[in-house]
C-alpha cells in the first residue's frame, strides 16, 4: 500500500518525507492556487523532496491542448504522472500520452465504466473520489472495492489510488478493499499517528521511570 501526500504545500511534503511514510505526491489546481506559487517551479521543487509518483494535473480544455500540455509537464522531473479529467478528450490524452510512455493519472473519477474505460485508455492510475461519492449519498469505498475488484478479474495492469480521503478510516477502508495507493491530505497523517493509548501508556512509562531513578539515588 502506497501513501501520497495530497497537497502542493512545500514545508508540509517535507515534514511528513521525513516521517519515512512518504511514496509520492499527487497535487490538482486548487492545491497549486492555494499555494500562491509558479506550478512548474512548485513541481520541481517537490521533485527535490520526494523519489517517487508526482501527480501534475493538466489545465487545458480540449485534447490537442492537454496533449501539448501534457508533454510539456512530463518533461519537468522524472516522476511525473500526468494528471487528467475523465472526461472524452482526457481518453483521448491519456491514449495519445501512453503511446509516447508518459505516465498518466486520471481524475475525477465516479463510476466503474469511468475507471474501466480510463485503464483501457492506457492509464497508469485512475484516482476515484472517495470523500465526494460519499457527499452525494453513495458509497466511495464500495466503488474502490468494485474497481478493485474488476481490474483484478479482467488483469489490468492500472493502479487504483483512492482520491478525496477525509479522515483515517477511509485510508484503513480503501487499504481493506485493496486501493494500491491512497492520497492522504497532511492533516491526516498527524491523526493516524496518534492513539490515546499510545500517550498514556508513555506517560505511565516515563513517571515509573522517574520513580526508579529517584529510588536508586
Ligand atoms: O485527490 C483529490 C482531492 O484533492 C480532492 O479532495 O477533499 O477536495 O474532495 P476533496
Amino acid at each position: 500500500m502506497k501513501f501520497f501526500l495530497d497537497t502542493a504545500n512545500l514545508k508540509d511534503i517535507k515534514k511528513y518525507a521525513a516521517w519515512g511514510i512518504i511514496d509520492g505526491v499527487t497535487t490538482n489546481p486548487t492545491l497549486v492556487a492555494r499555494e500562491g506559487v509558479d506550478f512548474e517551479t512548485r513541481i520541481k521543487e517537490i521533485g527535490e523532496v520526494i523519489d517517487g509518483p508526482i501527480s501534475a494535473e493538466v489545465t487545458e480544455g480540449s485534447a490537442e491542448e492537454m496533449i501539448a500540455q501534457g508533454k510539456e509537464i512530463a518533461k519537468w522531473h522524472k516522476n511525473i504522472f500526468v494528471k487528467v479529467p475523465m472526461t472524452e478528450d482526457g481518453l483521448k490524452t491519456v491514449k495519445a500520452l501512453s503511446a509516447e510512455g508518459i505516465r498518466t493519472n486520471v481524475t475525477l473519477v465516479f463510476s466503474v465504466t469511468q475507471a474501466v474505460m480510463a485503464a483501457k485508455a492506457g492509464a497508469t492510475f485512475v484516482s476515484p473520489f472517495v470523500g465526494r461519492v460519499d457527499d452525494i449519498s453513495y458509497d466511495g469505498i464500495e466503488l474502490i472495492a468494485d474497481i478493485v475488484g474488476i481490474f483484478r478479474t479482467y488483469g489490468f495492469d492500472t493502479e487504483v489510488l483512492s482520491a478525496s480521503i477525509r479522515h483515517p478510516k477511509h485510508v484503513v477502508d480503501s487499504m481493506r478493499v485493496g486501493a494500491d495507493i491512497a492520497t492522504i491530505p497532511p492533516n491526516l497523517f498527524d491523526k493516524m499517528v496518534k492513539h490515546p493509548l499510545t500517550t498514556s501508556g508513555l506517560a505511565s512509562f516515563a513517571a515509573d521511570w522517574k520513580k526508579f531513578q529517584a529510588e536508586q539515588q
